[in-house]
């Protein structure tokens, strides 16, 4: 059973060039399909302007796609959706983004910030049941109870990304959204955050999909993992099918570039192409290393390696397996 399956979506964003310039227009998104099995993590990993954080909003309801489907099981959010689904939505599906705390008051105190989702949802509960439900979260993210009255000011990266998790989880979410969650963290509480995502989905049987630009972050975290290159999926598998049996010439080189102490690091060379406007073939024959002639004109189609396996490339790397 899928807690989360993405069809077909595409976002189309229009651009202005310049003041007599016809807007162009940008695809964030195409073509995006993957499903996340309940209790799973899917990772999403790809390089900075690859779609990601533009899919994310699509699955939380913060941006409508300008194609495609997703779907929470039995609800369908496409070009209409019903109230009932989007408040369900508003409770079950929660985010945990890089810097939550970018744009939030300062003066607000830590029990505050975790309860707000709550007491506008339940504004009639009793103040009781609002610490009680408080002080529970604390716990469960490691937090010491007394942490509900400073500020954020006053907390470290780590400490302020747990609270963010404990806001998260306030409302007894089902899925979370996690937006580069530990990118701004040190690598030593990279990991701290990271197990501590792992144990609250043992025990509260939470779905995860997981960003990150970092592949060694996503394949320690993910059941399953989409390779996205300038808003397309390149390859698609379960962890094992992307760390182990990599097919995809883009998945390679994601893998040699996050390995520093490997003797052969190969770093992809080139820059991203703009997304204003994608290389004909495919998108990534400009930096591959397996490119041939029939790449620069004619797109890949996606193709089926086994049941959990896919890639979007006309000379798959199958060699590795
Ligand atoms: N609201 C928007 N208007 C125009 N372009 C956008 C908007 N949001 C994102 N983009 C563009 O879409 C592409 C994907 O962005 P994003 O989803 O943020 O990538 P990522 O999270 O992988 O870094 C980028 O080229 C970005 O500039
Ligand atoms: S289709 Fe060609 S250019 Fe694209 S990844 Fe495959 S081999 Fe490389
Ligand atoms: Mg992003």
């Amino acid at each position: 059973m899928n807690a989360l399956e993405v069809s077909d979506i595409g976002r189309v964003f229009p651009v202005r060039g310049g003041l007599f310039a016809r807007p162009k227009l940008l695809r964030a998104v195409e073509d995006a399909s993957f499903a996340l099995p309940r209790g799973g993590t899917f990772g999403l990993v790809g390089e900075s302007g690859s779609g990601k954080s533009t899919l994310a909003k699509i699955i939380l309801g913060a941006d409508e796609p300008t194609r495609g489907d997703v779907r929470f099981g039995e609800r369908v959010f496409g070009k209409q959706s019903r109230d009932a689904d989007r408040r369900w939505r508003q409770r079950a599906v929660q985010a945990v983004l890089q810097d939550p705390f970018g744009s939030l008051d300062p003066q607000m105190n830590i029990g505050d910030i975790v309860l707000e989702p709550l007491r506008i949802q339940k504004s009639g509960f009793a103040r009781e049941a609002f610490q009680k439900r408080l002080d529970e979260l604390l716990a469960q993210v490691g937090l010491p109870a007394e942490f509900k009255r400073r500020r954020p000011g006053e907390l470290s990266g780590g400490q302020r990304q747990r609270v963010a998790i404990a806001r998260a989880l306030v409302l007894e979410p089902e899925i979370l959204v996690l937006d580069e969650p530990v990118s701004a963290l040190d690598v030593s509480i990279q990991a701290q955050v990271l197990n501590l995502l792992k144990d609250l989905q043992d025990a509260l049987g939470l779905s995860y999909l997981l960003i990150s630009h970092d592949l060694a972050v996503i394949a320690f975290m993910s059941s399953h993992i989409g390779v996205l290159y300038l808003g397309r999926f390149m390859e698609q598998g379960t962890r094992e099918d992307i760390v182990e049996r990599a097919a995809h010439p883009y998945t390679h080189a994601l893998i040699a570039a996050s390995e520093p102490d490997a003797p052969d690091v190969r770093t992809i060379g080139g820059e991203i192409p703009s997304p204003l406007a994608p290389p004909a073939g495919c998108v990534f024959h400009a930096r591959c290393p397996a490119a041939r002639d029939i790449c620069k004109s004619v797109a890949p189609p996606m193709q089926r390696l086994t049941a959990t396996h896919r890639v979007t490339c006309h000379f798959p790397l199958t060699s590795k397996a």
